[in-house]
């Protein structure tokens, strides 16, 4: 209670929805759905490589419960993570000790200078900061432009127009919880919204938490063409190495020519 009042004080003046990702569905997505960063690791990491990045800063934003972030600090880089949930950060800081965190929006952040800027996961889709938009995204781009060194990478996956399409429900559990998702498409509006109602076991008891997401959807390739004016390389891609995204989710790679 007293958290969920801080991040509310926290938070609110900027325009910030407070108190998303909340104890108990920073939790779930945490225990319940690692997979997705789990399996984009190896990807992500060979990528990295091959662009001759072996260490160094890496900001990763929406770093969730810090399992990328752990990954990068066991194959030897330095990782600031962000991300908006200070419940989400909680949980970051104690998978990957190595690495630092913070709470807040990506688009308030104060970019260090960095090798590589990663976002895992949709993080731009997501309107809980309400100034998040195609613009305030543009603008953000320009500062992790400069924030690169020169050969650095920014890297971010993305849900597009017909992301989810045709789902209308869906249920998830796992030994001490459960999530309920019900899903409301605005095609016109490029509108995804996931109303979760979560519980979790406290004591002998199942807590019933309730969270609306909406994430606007971008087509990658109008990102691409925005990071293009600011004068990074860009490619779109549909897997991140062996992992396939789903449909209307494509990866994007943006670098800083050296
Ligand atoms: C689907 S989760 C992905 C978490 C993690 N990257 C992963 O792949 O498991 C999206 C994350 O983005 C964060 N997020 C959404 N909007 C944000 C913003 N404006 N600034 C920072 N983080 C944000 C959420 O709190 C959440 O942790």
């Amino acid at each position: 209670m007293e958290r969920a009042r801080l991040a509310t004080a926290c938070f609110e003046e900027n325009g910030v929805t407070p108190n998303m990702y909340n104890q108990d569905l920073a939790y779930i997505h945490d225990t319940g759905f690692g997979s997705f960063a789990k399996r984009s690791a190896p990807g992500v990491l060979r990528i990295l490589r091959e662009a001759g990045l072996r260490s160094g800063l890496v900001v990763d934003l929406g770093c969730g419960g810090g399992l990328w972030a752990r990954r990068l600090t066991n194959a030897g880089y330095r990782v600031l993570g962000i991300d908006i949930s200070p419940d989400m950060i909680a949980l970051a800081r104690k998978r990957a000790p190595r690495g630092s965190f913070r709470a807040g929006s990506f688009l308030d952040v104060d970019l260090p200078e960095c090798v590589a800027i990663t976002g895992l996961g949709e993080c731009f889709n997501y309107t809980f900061d309400r100034r998040n938009n195609r613009a305030s995204l543009s603008r953000f781009f320009r500062r992790a432009f400069q924030a690169l060194r020169p050969g650095g990478l920014l890297i971010f996956d993305v849900a597009e127009p017909g992301r989810a399409r045709g789902a209308n429900r869906g249920f998830w559990e796992g030994p001490d919880w459960a999530c309920l998702v019900e899903f409301v498409h605005e095609e016109r509006r490029r509108l995804l919204t996931r109303k979760n109602t979560t519980f979790r076991k406290v004591g002998q008891q199942y807590r019933r938490t309730k969270e609306t997401h909406v994430q606007q959807l971008y087509r990658a390739s109008e990102l691409a063409s925005d990071l293009r004016k600011i004068g990074f390389r860009v490619r779109i891609v549909r897997a991140y190495g062996e992992f396939r995204l789903a449909k209307a989710h494509a990866g994007v790679i943006a670098r800083q020519p050296a």
